[in-house]
């Protein structure tokens, strides 16, 4: 026997259980995206390195550590995109998005991060993302937030989720904080946890979100960002959290929440679920408005979210939420061998007319056997279409889940029996 393979670490095959429950919440967003207006946008799996380097930030994790970089047969350096906003903000630019416009965007599809694998957290996982460029805020950074919280809603997962709110700043401010709190911590800097260390230099700001216990204790006796926002910035964020109120969204703030992307100036949030475990984050975003000039366009407003599918899906399923499933819902059976088109006609007036999901048997077989099958597609009926019961212009239907007498129908009225039956 040859060599079987394993599938790559941090990568999984979604089976249609699974998968169904993806689509779910992919379409939960995309539905909720579409009736506010976002229009879908579809972006390269693989983009220049650079652009990450330049757009997420050289010392982020996720650019320095976890990206999928290669080299292409012609010399280029390419990376499989571990986010969408600095794809979606070059497509912008590159194709005069802002001209006389100011789009609002949805996307949906994965992405690859080298992390160590875990429930929850994987190496390649699907994201739907929302941007809105040239909206100078925060009636958008509402709204963004506001499509996640009618999403949990229509989920039945809002109880799980919270959202968490901070706010950056203005690039000054940013700026000022940054060095007020290295000031701060380089007198300290043998008390911390050795990745802090390496981000003193790199991201101090990221020293913030530390899961180490020491670390943490240093930082809460730390400068604290709502003392370095300028007026404009304070003014911005009260403005946020009003139009969050009056909307009755629920949220805390917490002035410790950073991001780990470099891109984030004034809003930033995050939705977390406690029934995670550590991979507690469904979603993030917040407001980027000078990753447009990082990336050479003109200065623009921008603001945007992501949401992890796999990590909601999970809570999904651990909320015990059902998901319909792909399963037909009539398997027709057959004992008169590879193809009768009395038969097709049959199937294919009943997919024209019903929205019902009609699978055929193949391969033939005793009537025992196709019964069988019907039975483990997991189908709801089981039509019957043998000679005898064509001859007399009706099909046999059969009840799988229910103890209920088969019965005969007549063809004519098939559609129309169906969908009485189906509710
Ligand atoms: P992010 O927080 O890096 O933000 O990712 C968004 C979400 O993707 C996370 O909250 C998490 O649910 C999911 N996620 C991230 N890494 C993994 C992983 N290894 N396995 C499973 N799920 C994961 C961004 O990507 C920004 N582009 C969001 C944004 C859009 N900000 C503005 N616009």
């Amino acid at each position: 026997m040859n060599e079987r393979y394993s599938v790559a670490r941090g990568m999984r095959d979604m089976l249609p259980v699974d998968a169904t429950r993806m689509s779910f919440v992919e379409q939960a967003f995309i539905t909720t995206l579409r009736q506010y207006g976002y229009e879908e946008i579809r972006l390269p799996l693989l983009e220049k390195t650079e652009l990450f380097q330049r757009g997420v930030g050289e010392a982020t994790d996720v650019v320095s550590k976890e990206m999928y970089i290669m080299e292409d047969r012609g010399g280029d350096s390419l990376a499989l995109r571990p986010e969408g906003t600095a794809s979606c903000v070059r497509a912008a630019i590159n194709n005069s998005m802002l001209r006389g416009n100011n789009p609002r965007l949805w996307y949906v599809g994965p992405m690859y991060r080298y992390e160590r694998p875990q429930k929850g957290r994987y190496r390649e996982f699907t994201q739907v993302g929302a941007e809105a460029f040239g909206y100078t805020g925060p009636d958008v950074d509402t709204e963004l937030i506001e499509v996640g919280t009618v999403v949990w809603e229509q989920l039945g997962i809002a109880e799980h989720v919270t959202l968490e709110l901070n706010t950056l700043g203005s690039p000054a401010s940013r700026m000022r904080f940054r060095e007020a709190l290295i000031d701060y911590l380089t007198p300290q800097r043998e008390f911390l946890d050795p990745d802090s260390l390496n981000r003193l230099s790199t991201n101090p700001l990221r020293i913030l979100d530390s899961k180490n216990e020491r670390t943490q204790q240093i930082v809460s006796q730390g400068p604290n960002i709502s003392d370095y926002l300028d007026s404009e910035s304070v003014e911005f964020f009260v403005d946020l959290q009003s139009q969050l109120d009056a909307r009755g969204i629920a949220y805390q703030c917490n002035d410790r929440l950073v991001r780990g992307l470099d891109y984030y100036t004034h809003t930033v949030f995050e939705w977390n679920t406690d029934k995670l475990g550590a991979q507690k984050q469904l979603g993030g975003g917040g407001r980027y408005d000078g990753l447009f000039e990082i990336l050479g366009g003109e200065p623009t407003h921008a603001a945007g979210f992501a949401v992890g599918v796999d990590r909601i899906a999970l809570l999904h399923e651990n909320c015990e939420a059902s998901v319909e499933s792909d399963a037909a819902d009539i398997y027709v059976v057959t004992p008169i061998g590879v193809f009768d088109t009395r038969l097709d006609a049959i199937m294919k007036g009943l997919r024209a007319r019903t929205t019902l999901r009609v699978k055929r048997h193949m391969g033939g077989g005793r009537l025992k056997v196709q019964l069988r099958q019907a039975d483990r597609s997991g189908a709801r009926w089981a039509l019957i279409a043998g000679d005898q019961e064509l001859q007399k212009n009706v099909v046999g239907v059969k009840w799988l889940r229910e103890a209920r007498d088969q019965v005969d129908v007549s063809i004519d009225a098939l559609a129309e029996f169906f969908e009485q039956q189906h509710d």
